[in-house]
């Protein structure tokens, strides 16, 4: 069964009498028994913390979406970020991320983690099959992005897999930018897919959520005995606006990709623009790569604008009246960054110009366009 025809059934209650078509919303801390007995079982739900039969149909509902075996929700997408590797790692213990990660994680991974005793160690997203020449005694995990934040590399993931193979380590991806819907990574032998359901499955810029999605049962009871140890709950209400959101996730999904890739293939022909970096671009430097790994995009690319001040750059956000100038991104509206002031990074050889995010929602595309061309004319004389 397709995606799009999943996620319209998935997790809703079966039919008896005039039943409501989706599930309804318990909202407890407490839970009652009628024995005091029942109070120590581990066969059962104890305690609000641990869920309620929405949060199991919001978790099966992720394992679907990547063929999971076992999913554990988090309170945000980077909270989701930090439960994923706090279930790999310990004192001692060596980890490679890419240096194309999110920046708060590359942040948690080089400073807090830091003072328990893990050494963070970046590597180039395009090293491929090479990650291995990296790899320490103590090496336990790598922790991958692709496209990475705010530059878009592809990383040949199929290759990390294979070298973290032979040395049992753990591979973890941040699978944010394709919504699970364009890549696949547990299907590729990744051991954790991690998503920011912020984005497209909140899809509506108001809600914070996030999961871990594990490949194998053993994983997943690993991650969610760490989250029983951070004591990371989701509100019912959230989970139930995420699962609501899974309805209609494969096609604003589908439209803001398109969109995506539209916008970015006008933007490289404009006079005030270096080049795009969006992977769907036969212009991108990993495009085999992505046409290799991923069946679609995301909403969500960088442009490389011509040689220009940070007072153009930012005269021309906001000139702009259409995208919202903001962090996030899979909204229904679309978003803009200047990015330069977050890019923080140690290998690839820089830019030739300062780099925009655009994140495209559902506006139509030719007002998104005119907008753009209205402010360039005004900020940078395009
Ligand atoms: C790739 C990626 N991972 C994680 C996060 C964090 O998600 P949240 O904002 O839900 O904490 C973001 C947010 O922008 C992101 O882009």
């Amino acid at each position: 069964m397709k995606d799009k025809t999943k996620f319209t059934h998935i997790g809703r209650p079966k039919p008896g009498i005039a039943t409501p078509v989706n599930l309804d919303v318990t909202r407890a801390s407490t839970l009652l028994f009628a024995k005091s007995e029942d109070l120590y079982r581990t066969d059962i739900r104890g305690y609000g913390r641990h869920g309620s039969p929405l949060h199991d149909a919001l978790e099966e509902a992720f394992n679907e979406l990547e063929n999971g075996a076992g999913t554990s929700l988090a309170p945000s997408g980077f909270a989701a970020c930090t439960l994923a590797i706090l279930s790999c790692v310990s004192a001692g213990d060596h980890l490679l991320v890419t240096d194309s990660i999110y920046g708060p994680t590359r942040n948690f991974c080089e400073n807090f983690l830091k003072g328990l005793g893990v050494e963070a160690e970046r590597y180039d997203p395009r090293i491929g099959a090479e990650i291995a020449s990296f790899f320490k005694p103590n090496t336990i995990a790598i922790i991958t992005e692709s496209p990475g934040s705010l530059t878009f590399e592809i990383q040949d993931l199929p290759a990390i897999v294979k070298a973290a193979k032979t040395r049992d380590l753990k591979v973890i991806v941040d699978n944010t930018w394709s919504g699970g819907i364009s890549y696949k990574p547990l299907n590729m032998g990744a051991d954790i897919s991690i998503h920011a359901a912020t984005k497209y499955m909140g899809g509506h810029s108001d809600i914070l959520f996030g999961a871990v999605i594990s490949r194998t049962k053993d994983m997943a009871a690993k991650v969610a005995k760490t989250r029983k140890f951070l004591g990371y709950a989701t509100s019912p209400d959230d989970a139930y606006q995420i699962l609501r959101g899974f309805r209609t996730l494969h096609t604003r999904f589908e439209a803001q990709e398109k969109s995506a890739v539209q916008l970015a293939d006008w933007l490289k022909t404009q006079s005030f623009v270096e080049t795009v970096l969006h992977p769907a671009l036969d212009c991108h430097p990993d495009h085999g790569l992505w046409k290799r790994d991923f069946t679609g995009g995301g909403c969500l690319f960088t442009v490389v604008m011509k040689p220009a001040t940070t007072q153009q750059i930012n005269a021309f956000i906001d000139g702009l009246e259409l995208f919202g100038i903001g962090f996030s991104y899979g909204g229904f509206e679309s978003v803009v960054i200047h990015c330069d002031p977050q890019l923080n990074r140690k290998f690839g050889d820089g830019f030739a110009g300062p780099l925009v995010r655009f994140g495209c929602g559902l506006e139509d595309i030719e007002d998104l366009k005119a907008d753009i061309m209205q402010s360039a004319a005004q900020a940078l004389n395009a």
